[in-house]
C-alpha cells in the first residue's frame, strides 16, 4: 500500500496546455478581458475610510496597473483582534469541514485562471507560461494541505497505556498566523503557507509584498466565495512596516515567512523580543545555488538545463542556478555551447510568448544586480553581457550575464536575478567543491550533471542542501514530487508540498483517562 501522505485520489493541476491553440485561443481572449480591470487591494477588514493609495507599477512598463491601501496600525490592531476571536471557531470545525473549504477555494482559483494570470502578469512581470506554473502551484498547494488537514486533524490518534488507561493524541491549531510572502511567487507562495496554516485550524493574517498586492487581494477574495470566514482569513496589505507590526504583536502565534534571509533575521529577533506569548518561525530564504557538471555529462542536456536554470523567471526564483562549476577538462566545450544558447535568449515584454526573459521586479533589484556586475568587472572577472533590446528602454530590465569567477566564496550574497557565475574545477577535487558550497551557509538547491553513480552518492552525502537534483534542472519544484525548502541560511524547514509541513502550525494535545 502506498505511505499515507501520497493521498492516491489527489490530483495536482492539469494547468493551462499554451501549445495547444485550442486552449490558447480562448485564453487569450479572456486575459483581453481582464486587461481593462482596475484593481485594488485593501485590508479585508477596514478600520477607516478614505485612506491614503499607492500606486502599483508594472515593472515592464512602469505604467500603473492598480492601486493599493496599506493597512494602518488600526487596521491591524482590528484584523489581530477579530482573528484572535475567530480562530476556536475555526480550530472547533475538524480537519474534514476545513478541507472542503480549501478545496472550494482550489475550484475557484482553478475557474479564475484568467484574471489571476492577467495579474501576475501586470503587477509581477510574470511572463504567462511561468504565470500558468504560478497558480497550478497554488492550486496544488491548496489541495495537498487539503488532504492534510483531513488525515491529521480529524478523529483522535489513540496511543498505548497500562490496562484501563486511555491516551488520546490531538491536532490543534496554535493560534493566530502571520503570513508573510515575497513578490516573485505572488500568488504561489502567498496561498501555500496560508493554506497550511488554514489547513492547520490557525486564523491567519495573510502579508503579501508591498510589490504584489493586487494578486493577493483577489485569492483572498476568492477564498471568502469559497466560504472561508473573513475574520479567520484577512488580507493585511502593506510594506514590511506592516510586517514588522504583525510579528512584534505577542497574539500572533507563529510566523510564516518566505522572503530573504536578513528579513527572516529580523522576524526572527522581534519574535525573540516579544513579552508573552512565544512565537514560532517557519522562514523560507535565500541561496547561493550551485550546478556541478562532471565529464560524464550530456552536453546538450546541460545547456537546455543551465539555461533554464539561471535564466527562466529572469533568475528571479530561490531555487534558481547562480554557480555552475564545470570540470575543467569539458569545460570550454560546456561553455561554448551555453554562451550559444545564451545568446540566442529573447529578452523583452513578458506577455509575448516569444520572450524567454522578461524585467526584474523593480528599480531597487535592477540597482543592486548592476551595481554587482559592475563590482564584479572591476575586479577583472571576464563578463559576458546580452545587448538590451529597445523594447526593454521603460521596464526594469537587466541584460542576462554570465561571470566567470574562482569560487563560490568569491560571492557574498545571492543576487537574485540573470546573472550566472561560472566556476572551473580540477578533476579530483570534488570534495573542495562540496566544501565550499557548504562554507557559503545557503543550503537550498543543488544540481548535479553526471552518469558516475559514485559522484552522485559521495555529493548527496556530503552536500547540505535542501533540494538536490540529479540530470535536470533545479527548478520548479512540484508540490507532493518534490517538497520544497533549504536548511542553514536558506531556512528553517520544513519542506512545502510536503508530508511534514503542515504539523508545523499546530500543536499537539494529549489527553490521557484512567478508568
Ligand atoms: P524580502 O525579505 O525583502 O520581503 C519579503 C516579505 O517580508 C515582504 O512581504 C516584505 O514586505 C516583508 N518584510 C520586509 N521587512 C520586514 C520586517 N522587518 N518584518 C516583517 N516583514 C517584513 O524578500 P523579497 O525581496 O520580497 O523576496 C526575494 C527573496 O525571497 C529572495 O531572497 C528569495 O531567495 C527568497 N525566496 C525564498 C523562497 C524559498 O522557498 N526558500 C521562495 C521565494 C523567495
Ligand atoms: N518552488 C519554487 C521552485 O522550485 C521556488 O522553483
Amino acid at each position: 500500500p502506498l505511505p499515507a501522505h501520497i493521498y492516491p485520489n489527489r490530483r495536482n493541476s492539469a494547468g493551462v496546455d499554451l501549445a495547444d491553440p485550442l486552449a490558447l485561443a480562448p485564453l487569450v481572449e479572456d486575459l483581453e478581458h481582464w486587461r481593462t480591470d482596475d484593481p485594488i487591494a485593501r485590508s479585508t477588514l477596514r478600520a477607516e475610510r478614505d485612506r491614503a493609495r499607492t500606486d502599483v507599477h508594472s515593472p515592464f512598463s512602469g505604467r500603473v496597473v492598480g492601486q493599493c491601501i496599506p493597512a494602518t496600525s488600526r487596521d491591524i490592531d482590528l484584523a489581530i483582534a477579530r482573528a484572535v476571536a475567530a480562530q476556536p471557531t475555526w480550530d472547533a470545525l475538524g480537519g474534514e469541514a476545513r478541507a472542503d473549504l480549501l478545496l472550494a477555494a482550489s475550484d475557484l482559483l482553478e475557474e479564475n485562471t484568467a484574471r489571476l494570470l492577467d495579474l501576475c502578469e501586470r503587477e509581477a512581470g510574470k511572463s504567462l507560461p511561468d504565470a500558468v506554473l504560478e497558480v497550478r502551484e497554488a492550486v496544488d498547494f491548496l489541495r495537498y494541505y487539503a488532504c492534510e488537514a483531513r488525515m491529521l486533524f480529524g478523529a483522535p490518534q489513540p496511543l498505548p497505556g497500562p490496562t484501563g488507561e486511555t491516551n488520546l493524541l490531538r491536532l490543534h491549531g496554535r493560534g493566530v498566523f502571520a503570513t508573510i510572502s515575497p513578490w516573485n511567487f505572488p500568488l504561489a507562495i502567498f496561498m501555500g503557507p496560508t493554506a497550511a496554516a488554514l489547513a492547520a485550524g490557525n486564523s491567519v493574517l495573510a502579508k503579501p509584498a508591498e510589490q504584489t498586492p493586487l494578486i493577493a487581494a483577489l485569492a483572498i477574495d476568492l477564498c471568502h466565495q469559497a466560504g472561508i470566514p473573513t475574520d479567520v482569513l484577512q488580507l493585511v496589505p502593506g510594506d514590511g512596516t506592516v510586517g514588522a507590526a504583525l510579528t512584534s504583536d505577542p497574539r500572533i502565534a507563529g510566523v510564516a515567512f518566505t522572503g530573504s534571509t536578513g528579513t527572516a533575521q529580523k522576524i526572527n529577533r522581534s519574535l525573540a523580543a516579544r513579552e508573552g506569548l512565544i512565537g514560532i518561525l517557519i522562514a523560507e530564504t535565500g541561496g547561493q545555488n550551485a550546478m556541478i557538471v562532471d565529464s560524464s555529462a550530456l552536453p546538450e542536456q546541460v545547456t537546455r538545463d543551465v539555461i533554464a536554470a539561471a535564466f527562466q523567471s529572469a533568475g528571479q526564483r530561490c531555487s534558481a542556478l547562480r554557480v555552475l562549476y564545470l570540470q575543467e577538462d569539458v569545460a570550454d566545450t560546456m561553455l561554448t555551447m551555453i554562451k550559444g544558447a545564451f545568446r540566442a535568449l529573447v529578452v523583452g515584454d513578458p506577455v509575448d510568448l516569444a520572450t524567454d526573459v522578461g524585467p526584474v521586479i523593480d528599480e531597487e533589484a535592477k540597482a543592486k544586480l548592476e551595481a554587482h556586475v559592475a563590482e564584479m568587472q572591476a575586479a577583472g572577472f571576464p563578463v559576458t553581457r546580452l545587448p538590451l533590446p529597445e523594447i526593454c528602454k521603460d521596464g526594469h530590465f537587466v541584460a542576462p550575464t554570465i561571470i566567470e569567477i574562482g569560487s563560490i566564496l568569491d560571492l557574498d550574497e545571492e543576487q537574485f536575478g540573470p546573472v550566472l557565475h561560472v566556476v572551473r574545477y580540477p578533476v579530483g577535487t570534488m570534495r573542495q567543491v562540496i566544501d565550499d558550497i557548504n562554507a557559503t551557509g545557503y543550503g537550498l538547491t543543488l544540481g548535479l550533471h553526471s552518469r558516475i553513480a559514485e559522484t552522485r552518492a559521495f555529493v548527496e552525502a556530503h552536500a547540505r542542501v535542501g533540494n538536490f537534483y540529479v540530470n535536470r534542472n533545479q527548478i520548479g519544484a512540484v508540490v507532493g514530487s518534490q517538497p520544497f525548502g533549504g536548511e542553514g541560511l536558506s531556512g528553517t524547514g520544513p519542506k512545502a508540498g510536503g508530508p511534514h509541513y503542515v504539523t508545523r502550525f499546530a500543536t499537539e494535545r494529549v489527553t490521557t483517562i484512567d478508568t
